[in-house]
């Protein structure tokens, strides 16, 4: 029996039953609430008596916790949790649509992933922190175009990392602020009659409150650059655990062998991170295709935006547990990365900066510090140590007080 079957005469056809069937059992407990959201407006119209939405309320606590409960032969989940409410069932679709239903569950379904990425981001922000605090005055080339540039320390370079996942963390807090926004009221796509409560929070147009995915776009945006942010630092540990770089070594408990060759311990979390970046691109842009040109109010295809949400939701849980894991057991080859930054090169910057203390132009320093590379002649005045710490926030040298300030800054928000 579907929800339509008043309109509809006959059987589906099989194959047009399956082909519009939702997957969306992901979003039994979110509709559950929702329903209940709705409960309570009928009530507060006189149009559910006090016995009733507490029966609906007990009912609503056993569908949320049953995945059994939602049959093969059900459409949908709403269709799923009206069957099972029972005769209240038939009353509780007054005044509501399942075009606000949706949107009303699956905003808070986004809620809901956006505090559980906002605390896994957290939890591996915290353990790069540790690292950093660790790794504070060990020395490191600092890289661009992948040549050595200047000396840094693996602790700044750490703070970069920190950095990147706190904005993550922002985009994230950003998407829910816009799936906190309740459609509920808007029914179909233009009200009802019923005169019924509105829900607080409630959005300011009906015709946009059915149509609006703005907030799956968010959270699939916020998922994308993390997921971005993630790949570059899988790109980092990956050329780090080279035996070219050598700067650390992979935790046996994060790493994998080779079928073939016994020797391998293989950086498949970092490079697995890095591949499910692409994954995350394609489910933002397929999104954004989906909405692009769909007319208002609700149509159909928006049921395609919620199997890429699972998804990506997935992802971010796993993803970012797979590397906070792999980042609390790197262990640094301290040897190998001073050696690295004891490259003389790398401290041709310098020379020219102190050419400039002296009132020599800086482009005339430039060119003489050159000319003694070209010929061999270069010789630093300083160590790799001096010159990090004689570069200052936002540089290397007050790497200390960086953490201090990033650790209050992740610290507050736990
Ligand atoms: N399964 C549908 C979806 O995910 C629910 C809304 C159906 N609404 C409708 N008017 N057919 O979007």
């Amino acid at each position: 029996m579907t929800l339509w079957s008043g309109r509809v005469g006959g059987s589906l056809d099989p194959a047009v039953w399956e082909f519009l069937h939702a997957a969306d059992a992901d979003l039994l407990p979110y509709d559950c609430e929702a329903t209940y959201q709705h409960a309570e407006r009928l009530h507060g119209a006189g149009l559910l008596s006090d016995d009733e939405l507490s029966w609906v309320e007990e009912r609503l606590a056993v569908i949320a916790n049953d995945p059994a409960g939602y049959l093969p032969e059900d459409e949908d989940v709403h269709s799923a949790i009206e069957r099972q409410l029972g005769d209240v069932g038939r009353k509780i679709h007054a005044g509501r649509s399942r075009n606000d239903q949706v949107a009303a569950a699956f905003r808070l379904y986004v809620l809901d992933a956006c505090a559980e990425a906002r605390a896994e981001i957290e939890a591996l922000a915290l353990v790069v922190l540790s690292f950093a605090e660790v790794e504070a005055e060990t020395l490191l080339p600092g890289y661009t175009h992948l040549q050595r540039g200047q000396p840094v320390t693996l602790g700044h370079h750490l703070l970069a990392w920190v950095e990147m996942l706190d904005r993550d963390r922002s985009r994230f807090m950003a998407a829910a602020s816009a799936a906190a926004e309740s459609p509920l009221g808007a029914g179909a796509l233009a009200g009802s009659t019923l005169g019924l409560p509105a829900p607080p929070g409630q959005m300011r147009n009906s015709i946009d409150a059915v149509s609006d995915r703005d907030f799956a776009l968010d959270y699939l945006y916020a998922t994308t650059v993390l997921y971005v942010h993630l790949s570059r630092i899988g790109e980092e540990i990956v050329l780090w655990s080279t035996g070219e770089f050598g700067f650390v070594r992979l935790p046996e408990t994060a790493a994998t062998g080779s079928s073939m060759m016994p020797q391998k311990l293989n950086p498949d979390v970092a490079e697995l991170a890095r591949g499910k970046a692409g994954t995350a691109i394609g489910r933002l842009t397929g999104l954004l295709a989906t909405v692009k040109g769909l007319p208002l109010a609700y149509d159909r295809d928006l049921q395609e935006d919620k199997a890429p949400i699972f998804a990506a939701r997935a992802d971010v849980r796993l993803g970012l547990r797979a590397l906070t894991a792999l980042v609390a057991g790197l262990e640094v080859d301290r040897e190998r990365m001073a050696a690295a930054a004891s490259d003389p090169l790398v401290l041709a910057t310098d020379a020219a900066e102190a050419l400039v203390r002296e009132g020599v132009p800086f482009r005339e320093a430039h060119e003489r510090v050159a000319a003694s590379v070209r010929d061999g002649s270069f010789t630093p005045h300083a160590t790799a140590a001096e010159s990090v710490a004689a570069r200052a926030a936002p540089g290397p040298g007050g790497v200390r007080e960086a953490i201090a300030e990033a650790r209050s800054r992740f610290g507050s928000s736990l």
